[in-house]
């Protein structure tokens, strides 16, 4: 009796080309298009078909936090998200906080508070700072600590980012920024 192998890879599967997908996203209130393979991560989308470099990609493995944005609102990272999977989404990225030269309220109080050394972790803070805030009026500090563990700073040592952070939630509650949601 012969028996059937089942079907093996060969060096010529791996090489096969794979079939690119359309992507549709709303970032920072623009509808973008593009084109990517479906293995994509949304970080790599945004940074290199975007253009949108703000979005740091640093552990990618979901634990740091450098790559978060909102997403439909909800601070999301995007290194363990397909491009595919947002696509329909509405993202806001760290580009789309300031108005012009008009730093975000948030971006100020980091500022102000000297919340950065490098920059390397920022973009992520500031987006996990906004979802926070808009879910959390009138924190303590050990609400704040525990939120921002959400992403890791390797050389502030955090006292600048929880009194940013504080002084933001000291300015009322926090609005997502514009194009986050539907009108
Ligand atoms: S790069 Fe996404 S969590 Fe670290
Ligand atoms: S400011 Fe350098 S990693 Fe946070």
């Amino acid at each position: 009796m012969s028996t059937v192998l089942p079907h093996s890879t060969s060096a010529t599967d791996i090489d096969a080309p794979i079939d690119e997908v359309a992507v549709s996203l709303i970032v920072n209130g623009k509808t973008r298009h593009g084109r990517c393979e479906p293995r994509r991560l949304l970080v790599d989308f945004l940074r290199e078909d975007l253009g949108l470099t703000g979005t740091h990609a640093g552990c990618e493995h979901g634990i740091c936090g450098a790559c978060t944005v909102l997403l439909d609102g909800q601070a999301s990272r995007t290194c363990t998200l397909l491009a595919v999977q947002a696509s329909g989404a509405r993202i806001v990225t760290v580009e789309g906080l300031a108005s012009g030269e008009q730093l975000h309220p948030l971006q100020q109080c980091f500022h102000e508070h000297h919340a950065l050394q490098c920059g390397f972790c920022t973009p992520g803070m500031l987006m996990t700072a906004i979802d926070f805030l808009h879910t959390h009026a009138n924190p303590d500090e050990g609400e704040v600590r525990e939120a921002m563990s959400a992403a890791v700073c390797r050389c502030t040592g955090y006292t600048g980012i929880v009194n940013a952070v504080m002084a933001a939630a000291a300015l009322g509650p926090m609005p997502l920024p514009a194009g986050a949601l539907p009108e």
